[in-house]
């Protein structure tokens, strides 16, 4: 079965049970300073399930792509992907345990048609309602195990004693798909069970029991409804569909690891497969290749490709790009940003790093390691990989500096976005989205109806936005939108929200996010006459409260983009 048909049978059997299909929403989430990248299904829906009411219901169905950097160590192997689809349905305090695990039992047994005795479940100990419904639709006791929460309990941050304040999460039973082709290896046990890691078990299904949430105490409350947050990676399910354990032999990889061509170490061809592929994906999201944040890691994804594609005697080819895009053929993931777009960045890249790359490649006997890294540019994992499998010489002390630098760097960008907890809607965050709405309203104004949102990211401290502007703003530009959003700030607007169709919301007057795919129905907040939006919120509900506004730097963000940084007090 082909990985297409695995996710259209998904959203089909979940919409006959009453949900509502929702877009992916893009891998860069916007307006949340919280995270780099959308690492789960649920990331987007987390005020829904904190208890706002989502704009089309309480039973929601989806195909979410997410990317999750730290699992890029363990790419390589059969089953570990840096980006993936996670299927998602969701019941935002509507139905709980005794519809959601028979209905994954039914989609797994009889829509994908996976043999049941090829089937193990988890649940966390002492959960003994769900193990009583797994009984119930037939699971042998010897089949459902038991573990604590180290395994079976769900929250971004994982166990509850990592939660941050506010945070959401709650115990879960998993499903996992046995290849007995796999035979157990003794070096990860002596005894192999469902989460045992030797690859005869392949986890496939999640269902998440969203009840509670974290206190400032380190306590845990009931939220006021309980929900579930259901998710299973489309290229594990297809896997488990076709019995092959490998997910790079899915039709889900299977083109782009043919363009790589086919000889040379597997290990090596996963890495490049894996990382051109989620490099595509970004920048078809709007990441381009830098020095910081997103940018960052894609850049690392990149060179990271370059440096194993110089090592399988090859390099990185637009049939690769091309092989990731007709993958994806049927999504709308490449409606934003085109294939050209993406190739003249990948050749920008290769321009800047490639020829370095080979000076560096041909001398890496004769430069030192921490040469590779600060001069020659090359990703601190590549080189240290280049460390283990030429054996070359390496001042450990000075490396271990370097890379102790570089983790710092890593944690200050992750620090910063943390800030406030995982799930920040804390008050200034909310006062700054606020004052956002003001500022684009204020510049289309002041500038004109030309000036379109390209980006935006707030945190605590400050708003960050970018627009579309072919120039430079004059001093007196930037004071007349100030003082125009201080007017509007004073006249203390009520800030409400109405739910309708995206068009009924365009007839109305609402601004929209340029490129992003929206949902049938949307919420719009309206403050005023001044300003109106499609947007997620949250929003404070008088805009008296956020003081004053100020702006605190103008600069370029691109052509033709430009970029204002602006706080409230
Ligand atoms: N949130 C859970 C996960 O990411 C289920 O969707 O595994």
């Amino acid at each position: 079965m082909k990985s297409a048909e695995v996710r259209r049978k998904f959203i089909e059997f979940f919409k006959a049970r009453g949900h509502v299909e929702i877009p992916s929403a893009p891998l860069v989430p916007e307006n949340d300073p919280t995270t780099l990248f959308t690492s789960s299904g649920m990331q987007p829906l987390v005020p829904y399930l904190l208890g706002e009411p989502h704009p089309l219901g309480t039973r929601i169905v989806d195909s979410q792509k997410c990317f999750r950097a730290q699992d890029i160590d363990e790419v390589g192997n059969n089953r570990h992907t840096t980006f993936f689809e996670m299927l998602g349905n969701w019941s935002l305090g509507d139905y709980f345990k005794n519809e959601q695990l028979p209905w994954i039992w039914e989609f797994l047994t009889k829509e994908l048609g996976l043999p049941k005795e090829r089937l193990y479940v988890s649940v966390l100990k002492g959960d003994e309602e769900s193990v009583n419904i797994w009984k119930g639709l037939g699971v042998p006791k010897e089949k459902i195990f038991s573990y604590g929460v180290d395994k079976n309990w769900w929250s971004r941050a994982g166990e509850p004693d990592k939660m941050p304040e506010g945070e959401p999460g709650g115990p879960d039973s998993e499903v996992f798909y046995e290849f007995t082709q796999v035979k157990h290896d003794p070096k990860f046990g002596k005894q192999c069970h469902p989460n045992c890691d030797c690859g005869r078990f392949m986890e496939i299904a999640n269902s998440v029991f969203m009840q509670y949430r974290k206190l400032g105490d380190g306590s845990l409350e009931e939220l006021p409804k309980k929900n579930v947050d259901f998710g299973g990676g489309l290229e594990r399910m297809t896997a488990a569909v076709n019995d092959n354990p490998d997910v790079f032999q899915t039709d889900l990889f299977t083109p782009l690891m043919a363009a790589l061509g086919t000889s040379g170490d597997v290990r090596a061809r996963r890495i490049v497969t894996d990382h051109i592929k989620a490099a595509v994906m970004m920048m078809a999201d709007g990441v381009v290749p830098s020095n910081k944040m997103q940018g960052y890691v894609l850049r690392r994804l990149i060179r990271r490709a370059m440096v194993k594609m110089q090592q399988l005697g090859g390099h990185v080819s637009d049939e690769m790009i091309h092989a990731v895009v007709e993958t994806y053929g049927g999504t709308e993931y490449f409606k934003t940003v085109g294939i050209r777009f993406i190739k003249q960045t990948i050749a920008e890249e290769d321009e800047k790093f490639g020829k370095t790359l080979r000076e560096g490649m041909k001398n890496v006997e004769n430069v030192s390691p921490f040469d590779l890294y600060q001069t020659y540019g090359f990703p601190i994992e590549v080189t240290e990989e280049l460390y283990q499998e030429k054996g070359l010489r390496l001042d450990r002390e000075q490396f271990e500096k370097e890379k102790e630098k570089h983790q710092e760097l890593s944690r200050t960008a992750a620090a910063g976005m943390f800030k406030g907890g995982l799930a920040d809607k804390s008050g200034a965050t909310t006062k700054l989205h606020t004052a956002t709405h003001l500022l684009h309203a204020a510049l289309r104004q002041i500038l004109g109806p030309h000036v379109q949102q390209k980006g935006s990211n707030i945190t605590a401290e400050r708003l960050r936005f970018d627009f579309s502007h072919p120039a430079k703003l004059t001093p007196e530009e930037l004071d007349k939108i100030a003082v125009l959003v201080n007017e509007n700030i004073k006249a203390d607007l009520q800030v409400t929200i109405e739910v309708m169709s995206y068009d009924e919301a365009i007839k109305v007057g609402a601004l929209a996010f340029f490129g992003e795919r929206y949902p049938e129905k949307v919420k719009v907040y309206t403050m005023g006459a001044f300003s109106r939006e499609i947007c997620g919120g949250p929003h404070v509900t008088n805009t008296g409260v956020l003081g004053s506004f100020q702006i605190i730097k103008e600069e370029s963000a691109g052509s033709g983009v430009r970029r204002i940084y602006a706080t409230v007090a």
